[in-house]
């Protein structure tokens, strides 16, 4: 294989920067986004991630800094920048009282498209989006999941080369979102290149190549979810989740005195949740120990499983503070103690 190419670059972000009066929401960014790539920029609210993909679409000028899109810069040709951007932006933009194909139409003429390539591409999107049979109803009666499709259809109507999407699944239903996930992973395998912002960490581990993590303006880290999971578990940590018949006082005793073991959580009568630092012996090592330590106290394993770390962990390790609590999406129970665990790694 050959290296990768500079031209690959279909987002080109140097030293980005955007101020509002005496406060810097967007602080000298920088970051490159592959052709085909899904990128996410994953921050807590007011990190500036709105702030960075409305200079990128040219809807705000940058106090500093460059950015290019497709090659086109974002400030000397936004219109040609404009030509390869869709953004589906954080606020949903539908006249209520036109019709989904309307709102298609009217869009789409906005965008010097023809007539005819307009409806071509309308039926196209809209059956992608499974809205054809809601085409000629009023935006005005949809649900946000509706308008949320008929929102991505409209950045899609001039088949973008790069397509922006702030916050893409914020207040849906989860199967809307599951559904507009799904869409967005199909999107990828096509080939576009897709630009999304989140705060939801599961959200950004499901649909990105790679992550920028947004904080204070600043992208105080950018890789593949996988690689900055291990930023947080590199230093060799292992958690335990650990269900165990006959679970006795003097059973946690014996474990919390085992050498490798930092900490134990109860999380149930019959679970608890182990942390541990191997020694040489590595991982199998705490394993084997830990079984022995519970056997020979009369314990049964009913479950034994090992924690992996989340982008949560990942952005307390880096920022000394957890995002914005995710109500909405399925966290492992009593995700708290392992938030700690991540906090005394610093
Ligand atoms: N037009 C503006 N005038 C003044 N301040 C602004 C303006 N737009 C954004 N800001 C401020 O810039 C910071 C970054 O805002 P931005 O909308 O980019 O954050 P975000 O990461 O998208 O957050 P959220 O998750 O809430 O959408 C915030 O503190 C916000 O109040
Ligand atoms: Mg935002």
């Amino acid at each position: 294989m050959m290296g990768r190419e500079p031209q690959d670059d279909v987002i080109v972000v140097d030293d980005l920067v955007r101020e509002f009066g005496d406060f810097t929401a967007v602080d000298h960014m920088s970051f490159r986004v592959h052709e085909g790539e899904v990128f996410g920029l994953l921050g807590p609210n007011g990190a500036g991630k709105s702030t960075t993909i409305r200079m990128l679409c040219t809807l705000l000028r940058p106090t500093g800094g460059h950015a290019r899109i497709a090659g086109y810069d974002v400030v000397r040709q936004a219109s040609q920048v404009r030509q390869h951007i869709g953004l589906v932006a954080e606020k949903l933009i539908l006249y209520d009282r036109l019709t989904a194909r309307e709102n298609l139409r009217l869009f789409g003429k906005l965008n010097h498209l023809p007539e005819q390539v307009i409806d071509e591409r309308a039926d196209y999107w809209l059956d992608r989006l499974q809205m054809t049979r809601w085409q000629d109803h009023l935006a005005g009666t949809f649900s946000t999941g509706m308008k949320q499709r008929i929102n991505i259809a409209r950045a899609l109507l001039n088949m973008p080369r790069v397509l922006f999407l702030d916050e893409p699944t914020l207040g849906l239903d989860p199967q809307t979102t599951r559904s507009i996930r799904e869409f967005i992973m199909e999107l990828h395998k096509q080939g576009m290149t897709i630009i999304l912002t989140t705060h939801m960490m599961a959200e950004a581990e499901m649909l990105c190549d790679r992550v920028g993590i947004v904080d204070h303006g600043k992208m105080v880290a950018l890789d593949t979810p996988g690689g900055l999971k291990r930023l947080v578990s590199d230093n060799g940590r292992l958690v335990l989740e650990l269900e165990i018949s006959n679970l006795s006082e003097s059973m946690v005793r014996d474990l919390q005195a085992l050498p490798e073991v930092a900490s134990i959580d109860h999380e149930s009568a019959t679970s608890l949740r182990l942390h541990a630092q191997p020694g040489e012996g590595g991982s199998t090592e705490v394993l084997s120990r830990v079984i022995a330590a519970i056997h020979a106290d009369g314990g049964r394993i009913l479950r034994l499983s090992t924690v992996e770390p989340t982008l949560e962990d990942v952005f307390l390790k880096l920022t000394g503070r957890a995002m914005r609590d995710e109500a909405s999406e399925k966290v492992a129970p009593r995700r708290g103690h392992w938030r700690r665990a991540a906090t005394r790694v610093r």
